[in-house]
This record gives structure tokens, C-alpha cells and sequence, in this order.
């Protein structure tokens, strides 16, 4: 549709509100409901019919609003999540059901799932999970595992729904989300949403070749005939024209100068009214594509694509204890191998989205984030402004899962409305958002293990190359995190892993939930089922007899007194286990064309940064009217560090949590929490928070001069302190602001390494054992998953629905990767050739929640989000293995892999 199409009235009834809009009849409803009607609550993931998250009721069918045209609904109701939940007895019992299950992680689908699963509610129909299945499959979901949704529609169709989501509760109670309501009722407010009417839309010019050099022409000329407000180029950066993650590393420029490093990269933005924008002519600029290297194999003769950089090598990680190569001959068992991953995308159902404004000689950009720190100051840096100039307001987050730490969108409407003194506003098309945003580095991986008679791991070399593509993001953290964790959470003395980070012409590699830790496990793991086969031992009692325990050095020779819980992971599957393998046996006996298989793995992740700084800071204060305030600055992107660290702090102050009034993240208004990574916000911001607490109990029972036991409660301007059954009332000072204040950091305590890669890089580390049982089709090479029994060492649940909810979305996310996902450069850029895994593929997760404490975290607890995938994929593919004997070497494990391999192993048994 071009915006100059003749516009006429659609009359219609929108949440029972009669309707006459002025549009055009093939406006995308979705456009119509959003931008005319103001119906944020329909969300837009991929405006082409995909994800889903823009569903709603069309005379009381679900209908995709970004694929149907406006003049559909002409004298038609539509009907849409908040009108729904407002109005519609069904739907309130279905959102009260999604926060009972915490069906809603960042909620940017909930739209799309909430209204498919109404009409299906409507339909009265006696439900069956594969009824709600197929209701739902048309929405997709990155962050729950889609099993807490299922059992959310279950609950909310039944006779008799279970009770109320608790709303108060000390650590280790299922606490409701407490920023859960706005996303089940239709009131979140993503990236997207928030730009004001009057913004400004920017666009940005991309390069159609993964390297090329460029020209522009007249680019005044070009703005006037068009009608545009700005045009920004490399010319228009009044700071550093280069951003990044890690020091050091900062090389990725806003604007490519003179050539460009990937396919996607930004040369040039636009910026003016939609309608200007809608109907535009060719942009000049020429361009001379030129041979460009999309692998680590050719990168070392390639262009180089840093000056400093020779062979296009980023940097190098080294881990080295023992002999390795001494130990590895005298090994009796020694097995090998050669393993490979792709890129694999985000998917986050939120593309990026950003909206910026200027206040003066200060900068505000309201977008999605998971580091609105790290963001303020880069832009700052960009811009030339100090960071204190910049502020950062994130909104809510539709999904990170690492790549909404970097920067994306920010800097180009940032340099917009500080140019144009106008708010701009910018929303990433779905294909914008793959091509660009970072990607889960490439691996290819060798690596040797080898053990004594008896079983015992003497020796692992590992050797691995990870394509950072054209920028280095986080690109370092990986080159240095995979080393000190591929020989898994196993006792290994004799040890030698290298890793190199290898530039080439793609989207930059960043960080992906795990950080090159799953590539690396896909290995390890496989090879360990490979020498527990040679040696005739079960593949579960191989791995519980070598894996680290408290007291055993890790291979950077750090050693843990208690928290080591992999061997109580272990434990924890092994019933499941014996039951499975006997029943794949029985299976198998009978049936010649589909085999079942078991799979096991373990996965280790130390949490929050490698041996470097990473603090995290609490704000709270209690306001003169009695009011306790907690300013928590960990980005929520969906794994639920509001509720997480609102609970922590509650319970070290005394309180119940239902008292806490949260702030949220805002770089002007809550303090510094670190950014939303390496599985460190329960953690470290945790910690921070306990501390918060305390100090605030500290100071309420010093003001009261009262003991230790009191308990505390807030009233009408006042503490009431209650001490051997007598309560007193102690009146809050009237000051300005705060009548009582607490600030409070927590930075980990590690070690550096050494030249050998030897010292304490983590403080903590989370383990977890997977299993799971899956059907293959001998003839297709298909694979059916029939179930997961996930066993995982939190430390100390601070939520155990939430834990529930991060392993089954951890889960989901790990069988992407081990059957489906892989981003090719240029071919998969829309969620119709890049699949994720649909509400269809997730088979039923038994979680297995282990809590062996910790001596850092808070109350005894891990991060956990990184864990949760890391054993998944070499599960799956152990499991394939096990069924069909096909060994999968190269991921992902697509039914032609799968079948090629089937018939190797047969070729391989009767040669
Ligand atoms: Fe409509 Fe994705 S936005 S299906
Ligand atoms: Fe479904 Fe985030 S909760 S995409």
C-alpha cells in the first residue's frame, strides 16, 4: 500500500466501540488499529503473517491484522487482547490463568496468544492440549517454551482453575510476576509503542552486498526532491563514528565510511513524515560490490577487514593445565572428532525499536534494551556528549536473549532529533532486524578426549574457531569464555583448549545465550557418549562418575567448598533415565521403521563476567507517607529479575513483597544494575538488593532502637516496629525526597587468569543435566520429541515458577538449534525461511529443580538463563544417535542430515 492511495472511511466496531477511520482499504489493519485507533495492544513481529503477535478477532475469528486489509473490517467487530480482557468474561479468566502459570515471559506474543486462544475458549470445545496446540500454532513464542502457555489455556478452560497466582510470598515462593499484569491485560508498552504522533520516522540505507564499496551523489538534491526533514551520513557523527562492547574492541561504526564489511550494513538514514517516506525515489548512491569471505577457512586470505587485525584474526583464548598432550598418550580410550554449528538468530518476536527526543542539551531515547547503562554510553560517545547528557528510558523488552545488549536502532534516531531538535522514531523491519542484529557465532570445533582403563577423564584438547563476523561485539567474551568451559562441568587434569574469534563479511557474532558455551557442549557431550560406548558403560553413570565436585579443581584450577551441584543433577535423572532406556528398548523391539532414543548431557556456566569487574547497584528509600521504593535497574527482557530481585529484597528487609513499589530502569533515576547477561542479574543484582534490604532493616530498626527480631510494617507516614508482641509507631521524618535511603553495590569476587589461562574467573557456577527421549523415522530421517526431564542446580529457587519457566524456554530454544535454526547470510532473513521452534515442537519438560546453595549468591542462589540451553542440543543429538546410530556432526540436524547419516552408520556396520 503507498500512503498517497485515496483514503477512504472504514466503518467498523472496535471493542465495542463504534469506529469510522480515515484509511486507505489496503491499509494493513494492523497499521489501521495501531497507528488510528491507538490499539497497541496489537503487536507487529514480522508484518508478513509469521510470528502471529499482531492476532485478533475479525467477527469473532483470529485473524493476522498485519496481513489482512483495513477494508476488511468495514461494518465488522474487531476485537483485540485489552478490549478483551476488559470486557470478556473468558478472557480475564485467561489472563488470570497466564499470570498463575507465568505464561507470559517479555510478553511481546501474549497479544497474539491470549486473543487465538480466546476464540478458542469461545468455542466451548472439551479442551485437549493438542486442541490449544492447534489454536495456537499460528503464534510464535522465543521465551517460554510455549508449555506454561498450553497449561495457562488448559487452566483457564477448565472446570475448575486452580487458585490465584500468590501476590506475596518470601524467596522460594512462586510470587506472581509483579510487572506480569500489564502484559496479560493488553497495556505493555514495547519499543514500538511508545513513539509520541508527532515523531518522525527514520530509515535507514542499507548495503545490498556482503562487501562493497560506495558512492553517494547529490544528497541535498535527494532530500529536497523528496520531500525529507534530514539525510545522515558518516559526515554527520559529531563524536566517535565507531561503537562496541568490549574495551578495546569498539570498531563497529554507525555509518559505514567507504566500504562496507556486511551485507545489512548501515551507509546512510533518512528521516521525515511517513507520508514522505512512503513514496520515495531510488536513493543515490553506487555501489561496487566486491569479493567478499563469509568463512573462517578463507578469512586468513581474504581482505582484511581490520587494519590491526592480520588474517582477519579478532583474538585468540587459551586454557592450559596439566600436560594434555602426555596425558592424551597414555589414555587407553581416546575418542575425536569434528563438530560444526551455523549462525543461529535471536528471533526476539520484537524487532528493535527505538525513539529519541531532545530535551535541551540533553539526549532521551526510549527503546527495547538490555543494557540502558552500556547504551548511554556508547551513544554518548557517539554523539560527543558527556553521559551524563544522555538518558536512556528502556521500555519494555519483547525478547534479548543477548542481542539487545549492543546497540542497534539508538544511535540512529539519537542523531536524528538532536540534529532535527524533533522527536524520531524507528521500528526495524523483520528482515532489517535478522539481517543486521548479532548472531550465535559459527563454530567449528575439534576436540579429544581420552580416559584410563577404568573410565576416568585424563586428558581433553580442544581446538575451536568461532566466526565473529565483520565487527567484534562480544565476539572476545566467547574467544575467552569457551576455553575455560568446553571440558564441561567434568573433572579433567590434564587440559588444553584453544579458541580463535575469525573475522569475515557477515553480521556481527555477539552474545547468545551460553556465549559459545552450547557450540562448545555439542562436542564434549557428543564424545562423551562416544567413549562411554567404548568403554560398555552406561552413558549417565559415565558422566556421574567423572563430573566435578566440591573440592575438585576445574580446569583453571578453581576450586568450589559447596555449590558444586552437577553430581545431584545427575542423580536427579537417573530414575527417569532407567525408565526411558527401558522403554526405548521395549520400543525398539517391535517397531522397525521408527526407533526411540535417550540422550543425555551436562552443562556448566559460570555466571556474570569473565574475571573482570561487573558490579551491580540497588537503590531504596522510603517516602515521608510510608511508601518503600525499590529502583531496580535490571532489564526484565521476560526472565523475570523484577520479581526475582523484588523478592530478595523483601525478604532481607522483613517485609512482604506486595509492599514494594518498583522503578524501573532508567539511567536518570536507577542507579547502574549492569547490564541483562551472562546470567548474572539474580546474582549480582541480587546481591545487590539483599544488601539494600539489610542495610534499610539496619536502619528502621536503629531508628526504632529495637531489635534484631522486630518485625517492620509500613503505615500511614510512619515504620511500625512490633517486638515481643508490643508494636510501636515511629513517625517518618518529612524531608525532601526520601525519608530514609539506601544505596548498595555487589561486585563478584574472581581472580584474573594467567598466560595458562589458570585462576577464578566466576564466583559461581550453575550446572544442569538434561535428558530426552525422542523418536526417529529411519526412512525420512524426521525427529519427534517426545519428552525432556531437565535437572538444574539454581543455588536456591528464588521463584520456582520462574526457574520452571526459563529451563522450558532455555529448552525450546536448545532444540532450535540442534534440528532447525541456521541463518545464511542473505537467504533467511523472515520467519518463514528461518524456523524456530512453534508451539508444536516443544514436547512436555519435566523440570528438576536442585538447590545445592551457594556461597556468593544471594540466599544461596545461581543465575540461571544461560544453563538452561547449554546441555539441550548434544541431549538431542546423543539421543538421534542412540535410536538411529547417525552421529551429527554438523548442526543443524535437519531430516537430510539425519537421514545421510543413518545410512553411513549402516554402510559403516556392514562394511
Ligand atoms: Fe502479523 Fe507477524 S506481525 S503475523
Ligand atoms: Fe513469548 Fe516473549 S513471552 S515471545
Amino acid at each position: 500500500m503507498s500512503l498517497d492511495e485515496p483514503k477512504g472511511q472504514i466503518a467498523f466496531t472496535l471493542n465495542g466501540t463504534d469506529m469510522s477511520l480515515a484509511a486507505a482499504p489496503t491499509t494493513r489493519l494492523s497499521d489501521m488499529l495501531r497507528n488510528s485507533a491507538g490499539a497497541r495492544d496489537v503487536k507487529v513481529g514480522c508484518n508478513a503473517g509469521d510470528c502471529g503477535a499482531c492476532t485478533v478477532l475479525l467477527d469473532g475469528e483470529p485473524v493476522c491484522a498485519c496481513i489482512t486489509a483495513a477494508g476488511q473490517a468495514e461494518g465488522r467487530k474487531v476485537e483485540t487482547q485489552a478490549g478483551l480482557v476488559g470486557a470478556d468474561e473468558d478472557a480475564l479468566r485467561l489472563a488470570q490463568a497466564f499470570q498463575r502459570h507465568q505464561a507470559a515471559q517479555c510478553g511481546i506474543c501474549t497479544p497474539g496468544m491470549m486473543v487465538s486462544a480466546i476464540a478458542l475458549l469461545r468455542s466451548g470445545e472439551v479442551l485437549t492440549e493438542d486442541k490449544v496446540a492447534d489454536a495456537l500454532g499460528g503464534v510464535l513464542c522465543r521465551c517460554t517454551g510455549y508449555r506454561k502457555i498450553i497449561a495457562a489455556v488448559l487452566d483457564a478452560g477448565g472446570a475448575a482453575p486452580t487458585d490465584d497466582a500468590p501476590a506475596d510470598g518470601a524467596v522460594g515462593a512462586p510470587v506472581a510476576r509483579l510487572d506480569g499484569w500489564p502484559k496479560v491485560s493488553g497495556a505493555e508498552l514495547f519499543g514500538d509503542d511508545v513513539a509520541p504522533a508527532d515523531a518522525l520516522t527514520l530509515r535507514v540505507i542499507r548495503s545490498p552486498f556482503h562487501r562493497a564499496g560506495f558512492t553517494f551523489g547529490d544528497l541535498d538534491a535527494y532530500r529536497d526532491a523528496a520531500g525529507l526533514d534530514l539525510i545522515l551520513t558518516a559526515a554527520d557523527v559529531p563524536g566517535e563514528n565507531c561503537f562496541g562492547t568490549i574495551p578495546g574492541f569498539e570498531d563497529q561504526p554507525v555509518f559505514a565510511e567507504g566500504e562496507t564489511r556486511f551485507k545489512g550494513e548501515a551507509v546512510a538514514a533518512i528521516v521525515g513524515r511517513a507520508e514522505a517516506l512512503a513514496t520515495l525515489p531510488d536513493f543515490p548512491v553506487t555501489w561496487e560490490e566486491r569479493p567478499a569471505n563469509l568463512t573462517p577457512k578463507g578469512a586468513a586470505q581474504a581482505a582484511q577487514l581490520h587494519p590491526t587485525r592480520a588474517d582477519n584474526l579478532m583474538c585468540r583464548g587459551l586454557v592450559r593445565r596439566g600436560d594434555a598432550a602426555g596425558a592424551m598418550a597414555q589414555a587407553a580410550h581416546v575418542v575425536s572428532g569434528d563438530f560444526s554449528t551455523g549462525f543461529i538468530e535471536h528471533a526476539y518476536i520484537e524487532p528493535e525499536a527505538a525513539t529519541a527526543r531532545r530535551v535541551g542539551d540533553r539526549i532521551e531515547v526510549q527503546c527495547c534494551t538490555q543494557a540502558p547503562f552500556m547504551n548511554r554510553d556508547g551513544l554518548a560517545g557517539i554523539l560527543g556528549l558527556p553521559p551524563e547528557a544522555v538518558r536512556i528510558v528502556p521500555t519494555a523488552t519483547g525478547g534479548g536473549f543477548g542481542s539487545k545488549l549492543d546497540l542497534t536502532a539508538q544511535p540512529f534516531v539519537a542523531l536524528a532529533a538532536w540534529k532535527l531538535n524533533r522527536p524520531v522514531r524507528i521500528a526495524y523491519t523483520r528482515t532489517e532486524s535478522i539481517a543486521t542484529s548479532t548472531k550465535r557465532h559459527p563454530s567449528e570445533v575439534h576436540m579429544e578426549i581420552g580416559t584410563d582403563e577404568t573410565g576416568r577423564i585424563l586428558a581433553a584438547r580442544f581446538d575451536g574457531t568461532f566466526n565473529t563476523g565483520a565487527y567484534a561485539s562480544w565476539g572476545p567474551t566467547v574467544a575467552n569464555r569457551v576455553p575455560i568451559h568446553a571440558s564441561g562441568p567434568y573433572l579433567t587434569p590434564n587440559y588444553e583448549a584453544n579458541s580463535a574469534g575469525i573475522h569475515t563479511n557477515t553480521a556481527p557474532s555477539g552474545a547468545f545465550r551460553g556465549f559459545g558455551v552450547p557450540q562448545s557442549a555439542v562436542a564434549q557431550e557428543q564424545l562423551y557418549d562416544l567413549l562411554a560406548e567404548k568403554l560398555g558403560m552406561d552413558r549417565l553413570d559415565f558422566r556421574r562418575m567423572n563430573c566435578l565436585t566440591n573440592g575438585a579443581p576445574t580446569v583453571t584450577g578453581q576450586v568450589f567448598d559447596t555449590g558444586m551441584g552437577i553430581d545431584a543433577c545427575f542423580d536427579a535423572l537417573k530414575p527417569a533415565w532407567d525408565r526411558a532406556l527401558a522403554e526405548a528398548e521395549a520400543f525398539n523391539a517391535t517397531h522397525a521403521d521408527r526407533k526411540r532414543g535417550v540422550g543425555v548431557a551436562g552443562g556448566w556456566y559460570g555466571c556474570g563476567n569473565t574475571s573482570m569487574s561487573n558490579p551491580s547497584t540497588i537503590r531504596a528509600g522510603v517516602t515521608p507517607a510510608g511508601d518503600l521504593i525499590l529502583h531496580q535497574g535490571a532489564i526484565d527482557i521476560g526472565q523475570g529479575s523484577n520479581t526475582v530481585i523484588s523478592q530478595i529484597f523483601a525478604e532481607a528487609l522483613g517485609v512482604p513483597v506486595s509492599q514494594v513499589t518498583l522503578i524501573g530502569p532508567d539511567t536518570d533515576v536507577t542507579p547502574d544494575a549492569g547490564k541483562t547477561s551472562a546470567s548474572r542479574q539474580t546474582f549480582i543484582t541480587g546481591n545487590a538488593a539483599r544488601l539494600a534490604g539489610e542495610a534499610l532493616r539496619s536502619q528502621i530498626l536503629r531508628l526504632g532502637n529495637v531489635g534484631e527480631g522486630a518485625v517492620i510494617a509500613f503505615a500511614d507516614g510512619a515504620v511500625e516496629l512490633t517486638e515481643d508482641g508490643v508494636t510501636r509507631r515511629i513517625d517518618l521524618p518529612q524531608a525532601e525526597g526520601y525519608a530514609l535511603e539506601v544505596v548498595e553495590s555487589y561486585d563478584p569476587p574472581t581472580l584474573p587468569l594467567d598466560e595458562n589461562g589458570q585462576g577464578e574467573p566466576y564466583a559461581v557456577f550453575g550446572t544442569a543435566a538434561q535428558m530426552v527421549e525422542l523418536e526417529v523415522d529411519m526412512e525420512l530421517g524426521t525427529v519427534k520429541l517426545l519428552n525432556f526431564t531437565a535437572a538444574h542446580d539454581v543455588g536456591r529457587a528464588i521463584n520456582p515458577l520462574l526457574v520452571e519457566g526459563q529451563i522450558e524456554g532455555g529448552i525450546a530454544q536448545g532444540l532450535g538449534l540442534a534440528l532447525m535454526e541456521e541463518f545464511l547470510p542473505g537467504r533467511t532473513e523472515n520467519l518463514h525461511d528461518y524456523l524456530i521452534p512453534t508451539i508444536g515442537d516443544v514436547p512436555p519438560v519435566q523440570s528438576i529443580i536442585i538447590e545445592s546453595g551457594d556461597a556468593h549468591g544471594p540466599y544461596g542462589a545461581k543465575g540461571l538463563g544461560e544453563h538452561c540451553l547449554i546441555p539441550t542440543a548434544p541431549a538431542v543429538l546423543n539421543a538421534i544417535a542412540h535410536a538411529s546410530g547417525a552421529r551429527i556432526h554438523h548442526l543443524p540436524a535437519t531430516p537430510d542430515r539425519v537421514r545421510a547419516a543413518i545410512l553411513a552408520a549402516r554402510d559403516q556396520a556392514t562394511a
